[in-house]
């Protein structure tokens, strides 16, 4: 188990949700960093600070109560058109987060993962990630996802051309090439579709993230910022989708 939560909501919140019928995978779309530190008259980066603590929250909330994948989008290929100070602030942020954190998440049998374009992000930034993943390649709990300068038009191109490839190079055929075979060629291979998908702060949109991999998932718009999101909406989102009927297109 991960640190007792400071509220000390864990236990009491499990126990609401159907452990029988948990969400594999719960993608989150973690807006509003920047409109609750202008709320506050602070400085955006503060938003952002303070999104870390939720992230910290949810990751906990998630393995605790058994959630096998959960997806970030921490970083989107757009966001390099924000102020270098903000994109500058945010890499920090995350190698801190992740020097600090690497301990827990390792004893807490949590795997990181990273999709995306990982090349173009600071040394520092992809020496940290590379760390934590390897570091923790052979856990078997909970799969954390970060999203980081990732497009999911750019992650669909990017498959269409290597499949291109292998066709050109005769080492698949066009007969051959299905939605199952196509889903191996994105960042996601081998992961289930996300049974749920989230975004803060009252936004509905999907801003270029896991287009492929949305087609059933069950959209969630939640009001609160980022910062404010606590391990209560997380349940309350898991308990929404235990109530939902999914058809997936049958009757
Ligand atoms: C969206 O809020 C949030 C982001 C672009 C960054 C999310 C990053 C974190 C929560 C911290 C780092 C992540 C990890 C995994 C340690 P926004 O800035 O677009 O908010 P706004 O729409 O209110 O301006």
């Amino acid at each position: 188990m991960f640190r007792k939560l400071k509220r000390g909501a864990t236990k009491e919140v499990s126990n609401e949700v159907d452990k029988e019928n948990l969400p594999k995978h719960i993608a989150i779309i973690m807006d509003g960093n920047g409109r609750w530190a202008v709320s506050r008259n602070l400085p955006r980066i503060s938003g952002h600070k303070a999104g870390v603590e939720a992230v910290r929250e949810v990751i906990r909330y998630s393995s605790d109560i058994g959630i096998q994948f959960l997806t970030l989008y921490a970083f989107s290929t757009e966001n390099w058109n924000r102020p270098v100070s903000e994109v500058n602030g945010l890499m920090e942020l995350l190698v801190l987060y992740l020097k600090k954190e690497i301990g827990e998440l390792s004893r807490n049998n949590v795997k990181i993962n990273v999709m995306g374009d990982i090349s173009k992000l600071p040394k520092k930034a992809v020496l940290e990630i590379e760390k934590a993943v390897t570091s923790t390649s052979n856990n078997t709990g909970l799969t954390v996802n970060i999203a980081l300068n990732y497009g999911s038009r750019s992650e669909i191109l990017k498959a269409a051309k290597k499949l291109c490839q292998s066709v050109k190079s005769s080492s698949i055929d066009i007969k051959d090439i299905d939605e199952n075979l196509f889903s191996q060629y994105l960042y996601t291979k081998n992961i289930p579709d996300p049974d749920i998908l989230i975004r803060t702060s009252g936004e509905q949109r999907i801003s270029n993230f896991l287009l492929w991999q949305i087609a059933y998932s069950e959209l969630l718009f939640i009001e609160v910022y980022w910062p404010d999101f606590k391990s209560e909406h997380l349940m309350e989102a898991i308990i929404d989708f235990q109530s939902r009927q999914r058809r997936f297109g049958g009757l």
